[in-house]
């Protein structure tokens, strides 16, 4: 068996910055608002008719492979993970490779929201262990702006998210102790609906919301995208804010501490916590809870809001150029979000 480590990683945010006083122009919200309760002061929306999670994750994955001391030909699996892809299907995986001209490999699209980056570290983690594959591209890549909901009705959801990628490139090692030492997956789908795109979709109802859609009564057909759903304007992402919140607080230090032990660390070991950018606040109750000093955590959300599956790759990324992570560092990843899913990883960088 191998070891798996991140040989390159790289980011990609759009030009176009947002601020909070711009989102003031189509809804009832305020500046101070959206700071006092998410941190947040600005986000990154891609440019309509050009860039897509495909193509912002295409740009991330560019520089990874390259900072990676690879080409593009010697990347062997690339693993996607989005909950904003271009299409309903095929997913993004397939869309980036023709981007990248890799068409051959395989190319697996996974599904896990905020947590989507950690679950594909752990399984190109396995793949790489094993020795299936030598170098796998991993991307986190989101374009929520063109599905968020940009009427007062959507504010609580809509002034959080932001548009970009990160990507890092995953090859073996033999230095022992390096690389990726463990990684923690979990999920609860009790809370499917507490974070959640519903619509349009093939669910017909069967999670026990009839009412709320209103079938047509045809034989055949007419379930995924319904005139009641068009009516109601019930075709945007839905938050239980305060239910996410007390929940992530509890699964974030869970999660951490689990990989901590795993590996015999403490809190104090820890030289970069990379919490997935779900909201300043969550970040830094977290950080609190652990005792963790200000220069062991990472955050960017006031920048770039949060972008999910792409958040972990993109705030580690800033970390790395900044030289706030180097080589030997303890780097811990923690992820939670819609699902519910949470996941941790930990690494010797
Ligand atoms: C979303 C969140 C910021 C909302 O903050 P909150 O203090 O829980 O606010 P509430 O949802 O209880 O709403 C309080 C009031 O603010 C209003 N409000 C919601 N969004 C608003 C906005 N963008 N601007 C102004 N007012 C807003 C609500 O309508 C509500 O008004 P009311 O009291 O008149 O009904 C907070 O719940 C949160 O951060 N949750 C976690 C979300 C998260 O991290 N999601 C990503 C997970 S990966």
């Amino acid at each position: 068996m191998f070891q798996s480590k991140i040989a390159g990683i790289g980011f990609y945010v759009p030009e176009k910055v947002v601020t909070n006083n711009d989102l003031i122009k189509v809804m009832d919200t305020t500046d101070e608002w959206i700071q006092e309760r998410t941190g947040i002061k600005e986000r990154r929306y891609g440019e309509k008719h050009k860039e897509t999670s495909a193509t912002m994750g295409a740009e991330a994955a560019r520089i990874a492979v390259e900072r990676a001391g690879i080409t593009m030909e010697d990347v062997d699996f690339i693993i996607f993970a989005t909950l904003s892809p271009d299409y309903f299907f095929p997913g993004c995986g397939v869309l980036m490779q023709r981007i990248l001209r890799l068409n051959g490999i395989g190319a697996l699209d996974i599904r896990n929201q905020c947590s989507g980056f950690v679950y594909g570290l752990s399984i190109a983690d396995q793949f790489v262990k094993t020795g299936m594959y030598k170098n796998v591209l991993l991307v986190g890549s989101e374009f929520h702006s063109p599905g968020l909901d940009f009427s007062t009705r959507g504010r609580n959801v809509t002034v959080i998210f932001g548009d970009g990628a990160g990507a890092v490139l995953i090859q073996p090692t033999t230095e022992e102790g390096k690389g990726i030492l463990s990684t923690h997956l979990h999920a609860d789908g009790d809370y499917a609906e507490k974070l959640a795109y519903i619509n349009p979709g093939c669910h017909t109802g069967a999670h026990g919301q009839m009412e709320r859609y209103a079938y047509p009564d045809q034989e055949f057909g007419g379930a995924f995208i319904t005139e009641k759903m068009i009516e109601d304007e019930d075709l945007f992402p839905n938050m239980d804010g305060q239910f996410v919140f007390k929940f992530a607080v509890k699964k974030f230090p869970e999660v951490i501490m689990e990989a901590l032990q795993k590996n015999g660390f403490s809190t104090e070991d820890i030289d970069m916590l990379v919490p997935h950018q779900a909201n300043l606040r969550i970040s830094q109750f977290v950080q609190r809870l652990l005792k963790l000093r200000d220069d062991q955590v990472w955050n960017n959300i006031q920048k770039y809001g949060n972008t999910t599956a792409a958040s972990i790759p993109i705030a580690l990324c800033e970390a790395w150029e900044a030289g706030k992570v180097k080589e030997g560092d303890l780097v811990c990843l923690a992820a939670f979000g819609s699902g519910f899913t949470w996941a941790s990883a930990l690494i010797r960088w």
